[in-house]
């Protein structure tokens, strides 16, 4: 299951999840940059990437294989359906956790016509028979197909035509060392800086036809937790609150105001992730503590509190895991409004975003 399958849309803390939540998949695809001039930031992957699709267009050959690697909502998609669109090619679609078979793949590559892109999502979810497949098509543009079982089992190699692999993942540090090594460009996404989700910001208020002041996409962006995806969704309910309560233009007081409802603070905290910092300062002192004990602590489960919240406290430079357990920094005591007891980590704060 995908962690975002977890998530429905009216609970608690989705506003600020990394993933989509499953009813917003349409206004997403609206929102979506469609050629590599529009896509907002990462600009040394942008610049990489060109270079790397305008080479091969040259040559006149599908380009390498691309692997996309990056916390979830940075672009990954995106950026896969731009490579074809740059290339003037088809997409085809599929997803590591849909590969279970190395049937499911082979039937899937020889139906490529050349030069398409195939997007394999998830890419780290493969099975080890699909992996192993797609070694070879990879390399020789071939599979060898195994009919047959036993001793008498033959393999039938086929021929498929040259395309592109693009490769999506969040966990490329799971990804097996034969597979990393065969793809000839990897592109790290990277965190965006709040003027990039400024720019992210009027580029979708521009396309949902929303009035958007600087200073109100100033506001959204310092929250959005360097994420378009929740630069987007925020967008959209400082918008409703903007259009029910004041008169549709998104300000600052309007983007404050709207903010404080949906319970997401200064930083991009919302409600879990104050209460986890809570905890760990006011119960347990700052920590040590172990992950379940302080999942017990807010009545979460111990993989929320480690998936959802703590990526972002520990990239905050609010929480640091210790192989003795979490503990809470300056930062964190501060965000608080508490002193931080002598001799805690990370005293001054940390900038948030620091490149
Ligand atoms: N560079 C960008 N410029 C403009 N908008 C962007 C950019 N990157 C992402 N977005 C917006 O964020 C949304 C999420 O992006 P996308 O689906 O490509 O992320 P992802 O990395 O594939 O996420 P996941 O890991 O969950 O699959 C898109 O619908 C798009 O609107
Ligand atoms: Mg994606």
């Amino acid at each position: 299951m995908h962690e975002a399958d977890a998530w429905t849309d009216d609970g608690d803390g989705v506003v600020l999840s990394p993933h989509p939540v499953p009813t917003e998949r349409d206004v997403e695809a609206t929102l979506r940059p469609k050629r590599l001039a529009d896509f907002v930031g990462q600009a040394r992957v942008r610049e990489q990437l060109e270079l790397v699709l305008e080479g091969a267009r040259r040559r006149g050959v599908p380009p390498d294989h691309v692997l996309l690697s990056g916390p979830p909502g940075l672009g990954k998609t995106s950026l896969a359906m731009i490579i074809a669109a740059e290339l003037g090619s088809a997409l085809r679609v599929t997803s590591g956790p849909a590969l279970e078979r190395a049937g499911d793949l082979a039937a899937m590559l020889s139906n490529l016509v050349e030069g398409d892109v195939l997007f394999i999502d998830e890419i780290h979810r493969i099975a080890r028979p699909a992996e192993e497949m797609l070694y070879l098509a990879m390399e020789d543009f071939r599979v060898d197909v195994v009919v047959g079982k036993g001793p008498g089992a033959t393999s039938i190699p086929l021929e498929i035509a040259p395309f592109t692999l693009v490769g999506a993942t969040t966990r490329s540090g799971s990804l097996t060392g034969p597979l990393r090594d065969r793809f000839g460009f990897t592109a790290h996404m990277e965190f965006y800086s709040a003027e990039e989700l400024e720019q992210v910001l009027r580029r979708s208020a521009a396309i949902l036809g929303v009035e958007l002041r600087p200073d109100g996409a100033a506001e959204i962006a310092g929250r959005s937790r360097g994420t378009p995806r929740i630069a987007n969704r925020l967008l959209r309910r400082v918008r409703d609150y903007a259009e029910v309560r004041a008169d549709g233009a998104v300000t600052l007081p309007v983007a404050r105001a709207a903010l404080e409802v949906y319970d997401v603070d200064e930083l991009g905290l919302d409600r879990l992730d104050r209460a986890v910092l809570g905890a760990l300062v006011r119960t347990f002192g700052g920590g040590p503590v172990g992950i379940s004990t302080l999942a017990v602590a807010v009545g979460e489960e111990p993989s929320t509190v480690e998936e959802v919240c703590e990526p972002y406290l520990v990239r905050a430079g609010m929480l640091a895991r210790t192989p003795r357990g979490r503990v809470a920094t300056a930062a964190a005591w501060h965000h608080l409004g508490l002193e931080p007891p002598a001799q805690t980590l990370g005293d001054p704060a940390p900038t948030l975003f620091d490149a």
